[in-house]
């Protein structure tokens, strides 16, 4: 009865797999440490690194381990290196999770959680997006995500293998143990917060004059321990028989760039200069998931994802590690100082 994580060492993977042990599933992760952490997977989890394309490593997986189900975290995730380079992407994320998919059915492994993005929307035509608004990704990585999407739906109706996709909106926040920590980072909150870590001078802020109330663009953000629980709970749900499904994880309410950059002031205390550029093409002024459908099939809310909380966890686990995971590979997992030898929030950007 043991889940397979692929994509466990990257950020929503580590956190997932530190709230499965903390329900005693066993878990083992698949991850080709590729745009993930060694020092993000706890020792005593079982890590295969190894490429989800690894037919043999993932039959190796199933019969060591005794794998039933897998989340699917694994794949490239940033937007504009899909636009430069979408042959890395449609290779990462379709023909190589292809592989995975299919060995799954060989090896017996019937259910399936997968990483879907609102970016398989495209622009919104209305707001808040429920599941059946058009899909008309805008990107290579949109794209890549809604044919697998698609693969699924159909592995589905020919072989019977059960899945949940997934749509997540804008990730963010961290728990005490696992954070943000890409190379690079495109996302806004991390990019706010290394300014006030004293890493940036100035948050870029990509467009003043959208139609939204501040000018800037609106995003759902839903925090990182929101979406693990919602991933165990659609595993729960496939295997107490409930039927595939796509469901959007979202909160269902959007901040914009503003409002993100004033709530990350007050809980770190520092200025953050901001800088007023172009918008970025592709950008939508608003992105915001209707999360009902999530609701009723998952019994699940998020109870996390406050603006304040999201902000204020992630300024904790950066504070903790202000260059991110150990890059040593032979780093310890995770090794905690003590909550008391913390700085607060607001010494931390002096100190
Ligand atoms: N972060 C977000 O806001 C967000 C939003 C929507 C969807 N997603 C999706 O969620 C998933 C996780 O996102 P994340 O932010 O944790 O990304 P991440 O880059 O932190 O983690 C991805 C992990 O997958 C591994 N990986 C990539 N390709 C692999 C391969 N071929 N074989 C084995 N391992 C491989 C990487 O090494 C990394 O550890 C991705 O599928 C992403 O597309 C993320």
């Amino acid at each position: 009865m043991t889940i397979l994580v692929t994509g466990g060492a990257g950020y929503i993977g580590s956190v997932t797999v530190e709230q499965l042990r903390q329900a005693r599933r066993p878990v083992a992760v698949l991850d080709n440490l590729s745009r993930g952490h060694r020092a993000a997977v706890a020792r005593d989890v079982p890590l295969y690194v190894g490429d989800i394309s690894n037919r043999e490593l993932i039959e190796q997986i199933v019969r060591e381990q005794g794998i039933t189900a897998c989340i699917h975290f694994a794949a490239l995730a940033l937007v504009p290196e899909s636009v430069t380079h979408p042959a890395l992407y449609y290779d990462n994320n379709v023909h190589r999770c292809q592989v995975l998919l299919d060995a799954l059915c060989e090896f017996g492994v019937r259910y399936v959680v997968f990483s879907s993005t609102c970016a398989t929307y495209g622009l919104p035509k209305a707001i808040p997006m429920p599941e059946d608004h058009p899909q008309q990704p805008i990107t290579p990585y949109g794209w890549s995500k809604l044919f697998v999407e698609r693969m699924l739906a159909d592995y589905d109706r020919a072989y019977g293998l059960r899945f949940v996709a997934l749509r997540y909106f804008n990730a963010a926040g961290a728990t005490d143990d696992h954070g943000e920590d890409h190379e690079p980072e495109t996302h806004l909150i991390p990019n706010v917060l290394r300014v006030a870590l004293g890493k940036a001078t100035a948050v870029q802020v990509y467009g003043n004059d959208y139609s939204t109330p501040d000018g800037t663009a609106v995003r759902d953000y839903i925090h990182v321990s929101d979406l693990a629980a919602a991933h165990i709970a659609a595993l729960d749900a496939l295997a107490a028989g409930q039927a595939s499904a796509f469901l959007n994880l979202g909160t269902g309410r959007g901040h914009s760039v503003l409002e993100v950059i004033a709530a990350a002031r007050r809980i770190t205390g520092h200025p953050i200069p901001i800088q007023i550029g172009a918008r970025r093409p592709g950008d939508a002024p608003q992105l915001v998931a209707d999360p009902r459908a999530a609701h009723a099939y998952l019994d699940w809310r998020p109870v996390c994802s406050d603006l304040e909380h999201i902000i204020a966890s992630a300024w904790r686990w950066h504070c903790r590690r202000p260059n991110g995971y150990p890059r040593d590979e032979a780093a310890q997992a995770i090794s905690e100082p003590s909550p008391e030898a913390l700085p607060s929030a607001r010494q931390c950007h002096q100190g």
